[in-house]
């Protein structure tokens, strides 16, 4: 049985106060009674002297008989004395005077251990009667012995009386000490009481049980000490509710990462016992958690073959981590494929544990397979095609000298039917002069027939003369007119057709010959009252054809003025030379003119093109500018032209002219 420690304080107070009580009372008892025997050895004492004195004159006459009716009279009541007997022995033990009752065996009765003695005095206590022996003494001679008792009842009475109140008073000390200590400890106890319950919210995690503060005893502190610790536990408590939190957390994340992860991953242990495994093992593998987890991955249809489990597990044995092995398992379809592995080590529930990533390779090394062996067709077809396309090629280059020479015999054929239509255009435009030139001489030739019949008759009037004079006339101006224009006709077309190897190469500068040129043109300038701006820095030098080149200005100072400035009150001409990074000049020539319609700018090159026809335009200024520049000079001709706005003709030159083949075979350009 198990006491609380506030009963055994109690049980332990309890006994203490009543040793101490106890052993109040056996002193004071022992105390007691050693003053009673000595107060009434002290009486015996004195009333053995006094017995002495009255009975040795007795005993010594030997009249002792004669005091013994007084001694029975004195002994008669014994509330008048407490003496309850007096016997006078002989020095032989006979008795010689007996009054009251003594005991049988008087002197047997002092042969015990309880006899005290004291100046010749011997007592002895029996119940109440205290038995005292003297030698009964003559002139200091023993003559017998006197042997008296007396009641020691009023001692006792006395004694009884002290006892019990000394045990009343202790009995009231013990009581009240015993409630003192029950008043004390039932205090301590509740605080006690208190503290536990503290201590056993503590447990309970009810950290709001705080203990009022007392007088600041020990108990006092230790439970300012629970208290401090409590909130510390609280504080602690807290961090550590955060902290599981987290790791609640954690580990949820943990768990939705490992299950949703795209590899198949599996955990197990040191014996290779799988512990847990993903989604992600299921639809790469077929695998359902019944058949995976508590396993060996020999123990299910997992590997390709129990060799290559063995490999890889003597693998990890061995390293103690692999990275990336490539092994042959079961997939999902039943085939087999090819994973690769890696592994990390890490602590699972207090015990080492292995993270196992499964990646499915088996496409990409079938494809790599693949591409592998498409590389290698590839080559081969490569090489095939190599060969094929030589052949092509030398196919290609066959056909090419053949359409080359095709394109020689097309470039002949074309400039012979250039020719015809040049040689059509000039039939068609000298047709009218020289067809009106015959008619007037035809006409002239019947007037002159007529008139030499009329001088014949000898019927000439003067009238009929004069009026032939003036046909003739008339018919004369007209001849020479249309020669004249058949004439200039033929000029043009020689400029067309002129044999240009006359024209003398040179080095020159090209602002000189651009200046003289529109010099030239100085008068008929103004007249249409038109400016010129030239823009050509001096000294920019060409190796070229100065009369060409000269010939090029002119006839687009004649179309600028003839054309773009047509009815209009005043114009201007903008020349400028670029060098290009090439080394060739750019020789912008530019009017504010009227500008071109896209349909003229189509045809502007184009012999006889011209939108001036019957009024003095021949279509062959701008043809002849892109020969001269194209074949004489080794340039390029560019016009850019708006309706309304004006016309930039760009001639790109060489600075060297090409050399020119001897034969004046490009009449009509390429
Ligand atoms: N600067 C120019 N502005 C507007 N039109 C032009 C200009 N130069 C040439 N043309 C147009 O190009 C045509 C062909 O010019 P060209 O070959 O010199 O023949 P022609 O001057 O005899 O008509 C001209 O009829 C004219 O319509
Ligand atoms: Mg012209």
């Amino acid at each position: 049985m198990s006491l609380s420690l506030r009963a055994k304080f109690l049980l332990s107070s309890g006994l203490v106060l009543a040793l101490v009580v106890s052993l109040l009372i056996w002193n004071s008892l022992r105390l007691l009674d050693n003053a009673v025997s000595k107060n009434a050895d002290r009486v015996a004492h004195e009333y053995a002297v006094t017995l002495n004195l009255s009975l040795s004159p007795y005993a010594s006459s030997g009249r002792l008989n004669d005091i013994r009716s007084y001694l029975q009279e004195m002994l008669s009541d014994p509330r008048d004395s407490f003496v309850r007997y007096i016997a006078v022995l002989d020095p032989a033990g006979r008795p010689l005077l007996q009054v009251g009752q003594p005991p049988n065996q008087l002197p047997a009765l002092f042969r015990t251990p309880a006899l005290r003695q004291a100046e010749g005095l011997s007592t002895v206590q029996t119940g109440r009667v205290l038995h005292a022996r003297s030698p009964l003494l003559l002139k200091d001679n023993a003559i017998g012995a006197l042997h008296f008792g007396i009641s020691t009842e009023d001692l006792d009475k006395a004694r009884d009386e002290v006892l019990l109140q000394g045990g009343a008073i202790a009995a009231v000390g013990f009581v009240s000490g015993l409630l003192l200590v029950v008043a004390f400890t039932a205090g301590i106890g509740r605080r006690l009481r208190a503290l536990s319950e503290q201590a056993r919210g503590l447990v309970l995690s009810h950290f709001d049980l705080a203990l009022p503060a007392r007088g600041g005893d020990e108990l006092d502190v230790f439970s300012h000490s629970l208290q401090t610790l409590t909130r510390a536990l609280q504080r602690r408590m807290g961090e550590l509710d955060a902290a599981e939190q987290r790791l609640r957390e954690s580990e949820a994340r943990f768990r939705i990462l490992f299950d949703t992860a795209p590899v198949p991953l599996t955990v197990t242990n040191e014996s290779g016992t799988i512990v847990a495994m993903n989604q992600a093992l299921t639809r790469t593998f077929g695998l359902t958690v019944d058949e995976v987890l508590g396993r060996r991955s020999d123990q299910f249809a997992f590997w390709d073959s129990a060799a290559e489990r063995e490999r890889i597990w003597g693998l990890y044995q061995r390293e103690g981590v692999i990275r990336g092995e490539i092994a042959k398992t079961r997939l999902a379809d039943g085939k087999t494929g090819d994973i690769a592995i890696w592994t990390s080590s890490l602590r699972l529930d207090g015990g080492p544990a292995v993270v196992w990533a499964l990646m499915d390779l088996t496409a990409e090394l079938e494809a790599k397979r693949a591409l592998k062996e498409l590389n290698a067709s590839l080559e081969q077809r490569v090489r095939e095609r190599s060969a094929a396309l030589e052949r092509a090629n030398a196919d290609l280059s066959a056909a090419l000298e053949n359409l080359q020479r095709a394109q020689g015999e097309l470039l002949a054929s074309e400039k012979m039917a250039s020719l015809g239509a040049l040689v059509a255009g000039i039939a068609h435009e000298l047709n009218t002069p020289i067809g009106n030139s015959l008619l007037a001489a035809t006409t002239l030739s019947d007037h002159v027939a007529q008139f030499r019949a009329q001088v014949a008759q000898g019927t000439l009037k003067r009238s009929v003369l004069d009026a032939s004079l003036a046909d003739i006339d008339m018919a004369s101006q007209l001849i020479a007119g249309s020669l004249n224009k058949a004439a200039q006709l033929i000029a043009s077309f020689k400029q067309v057709a002129a044999d240009q190897t006359n024209d003398q190469r040179r080095r020159f500068d090209l602002r000189n010959v651009i200046d003289d040129t529109i010099a030239t043109f100085a008068p008929r300038l103004r007249r249409a009252q038109c400016e010129v701006q030239l823009d050509v820095a001096a000294g920019i030098e060409l190796d070229s054809y100065p009369g060409s080149l000269c010939q090029v200005i002119n006839n687009l100072t004649t179309n600028a003025l003839a054309h773009a400035f047509e009815d209009r009150r005043h114009g201007r001409i903008t020349i400028s030379a670029d060098n290009l990074p090439d080394g060739s000049v750019a020789l912008h020539y530019a009017d504010d003119g009227i500008g071109m319609t896209p349909e003229v700018l189509h045809r502007v090159f184009d012999p006889f093109f011209t939108t001036k026809m019957g009024r003095g335009g021949t279509g062959l200024g701008m043809h002849i500018v892109y020969n001269i520049v194209t074949a004489m000079l080794g340039g390029r001709v560019e016009v850019d032209t708006t309706l309304g706005r004006g016309t930039c003709i760009t001639l790109t030159l060489p600075r060297q002219a090409p050399q020119r083949r001897g034969s004046p075979e490009t009449l009509v350009g390429a």
